[in-house]
């Protein structure tokens, strides 16, 4: 299927947390229709509604838009959160009906086994996982035993899945030491409840997405969490168990290759990282927690605090050759200000030997010294400033910036050899500086 449609995939080119969820919400005015590939309530980004800010985990990012929104197959739905969050935008006035949202047929379901199966076996493997569950439900996908959205909706087929699944699911959770799952009984009352109120938002999403393509719809691919959690090219095995990287849109909402017209990474201005694994260039000292503190790094989902480090070059063209940046945003930018010295890691020093490439086996990546470029650093201003600077920028664009600044965003642009599309200096969608066309 061909068309003259517009589909660009926004992707994470570091450990997620990069600020997407803003890019994308002032991208989003300029779609038609906006699309989960991957991941699940594991996700998380803020969205303002008025004066109120929205936490989802779930939907899209252009429900509170009013543009059509579609979950893909490649998502796991926690069916319990999305009525959560359904109704949690219903109290503050934003009605999701099936013609705001569409869920695919094909998605999997989470259930409260998934929940204690990721909780008891990160207590033994420490990857540092959300606990939401996301690993055991692809786990059961890649064994042919998940349940698909089409079953979750026929309330007759969903109680058997549940009564075939729930011994085994009860067994290894027990076997695992992990928290008590609810009696099978319960689980179906409860599913069944939420099958009848989410069943009118089942449909064909790739069929949809495809169709609209050929109209010369724009679709916009929102990715969730980062290249480097990515299941095959991340720093396996602390990663997730999708595939974020701008291919996954293609597998996970069911479109060919051809149809993908850019691909837009976004790169925190440095680098953070929660959940445990390798981070060649991590700050462990006042540096870091100044930085932690400046730029709030607490998760979105667990609120646990990121691990904080400088930005790595190595990465980011990894990241590049993996997912085909047309560009890249840059956010947090007015984090970094008030710094003496900014530092770029550049290339890596692995067995007394430097590579340009971020490194394919384990104890490499760990082992890996930075080898860094200094710069020197920009003032740290008040937000009004910021903001005074941004409204400048509308003209200037990345001219607007302090010098320092300017100098530190181009530097990034050019050792990654990837336009810089935008620069963030703070949190409101108006805190965008677009690079002048
Ligand atoms: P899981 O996706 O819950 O299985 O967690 C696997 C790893 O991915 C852990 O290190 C998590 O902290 C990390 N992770 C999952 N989702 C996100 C996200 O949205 N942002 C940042 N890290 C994430």
């Amino acid at each position: 299927m061909k068309g003259s449609g517009e589909a660009t995939v926004i992707v994470g080119a570091q450990w997620g947390d990069e600020g997407k969820g803003k890019i994308i919400d002032a991208l989003v005015p300029k779609f038609d229709l906006v699309v989960r590939y991957q991941g699940g309530n594991n996700a998380g980004h803020t969205v303002v509604v008025g004066t109120e800010k929205f936490k989802m985990h779930l939907l899209p990012s252009g429900v509170v838009r009013k543009k059509r929104n579609l979950i893909g197959a490649g998502v796991v739905v926690d069916p319990r959160v999305l009525k959560q969050e359904i109704d949690s935008l219903a109290q503050k006035g934003v009605r999701i009906d099936e013609k705001i949202l569409g869920i695919d047929f094909r998605a999997h379901v989470i259930f409260p086994w998934h929940n204690a199966l990721d909780a008891a076996r990160d207590a033994k493997k420490g990857i540092g996982t959300t606990g939401r569950g996301i690993g055991p439900a692809y786990e059961d996908r890649a064994a042919r035993s998940g349940t698909r959205f089409e079953e979750f909706v026929d309330a007759k087929v969903l109680e058997k899945r549940v009564k075939e699944g729930w011994e085994a699911k009860a067994k290894a959770v027990k076997m695992l030491e992990g928290p008590a799952i609810p009696a099978a009984e319960e689980t179906i009352k409860e599913y069944a409840a939420l099958s009848h109120f989410l069943a009118p938002f089942a449909c064909d999403a790739s069929l949809e997405i495809n169709n609209a393509l050929e109209k010369g719809r724009r679709v916009l691919f929102e990715g969730a969490q980062g290249t480097f959690l990515d299941n095959d090219f991340g720093t396996y095995p602390y990663v997730t168990s999708s595939h974020p990287i701008a291919g996954g849109a293609c597998t996970g909402a069911g479109v060919g290759p051809k149809s993908i017209t850019s691909v837009e990474g976004v790169a925190k201005a440095y680098t953070t990282r929660v959940g445990s694994g390798p981070f060649p260039t991590e700050l462990s000292d006042g540096i870091g927690s100044a930085i932690r503190e400046k730029g709030a790094e607490y998760g979105t989902t667990t609120g646990r605090p990121r691990r904080v480090g400088w930005l790595d070059i190595p990465m980011l063209r990894y990241a590049d050759y993996l997912n085909g940046f047309t560009g890249i945003h840059l956010t947090k930018l007015d984090v970094l200000g008030g710094l003496d010295v900014l530092k770029i890691c550049t290339q890596y020093e692995i067995n007394g030997k430097r590579t340009n490439y971020f490194p394919v086996k384990a104890d490499e990546i760990t082992g890996a010294k930075p080898v860094y470029v200094q710069l020197q650093g920009f003032p740290g201003l008040p937000p009004v400033e910021w903001r005074k600077i941004a409204k400048e920028g509308e003209k200037k664009g990345f001219a607007a910036l302090p010098n320092e600044a300017k100098v530190y965003v181009e530097k990034v642009g050019q050792l990654v050899g990837v336009p810089i599309l935008s620069v963030s200096v703070g949190p409101e969608r108006s805190e965008i500086i677009w690079a002048k066309k």
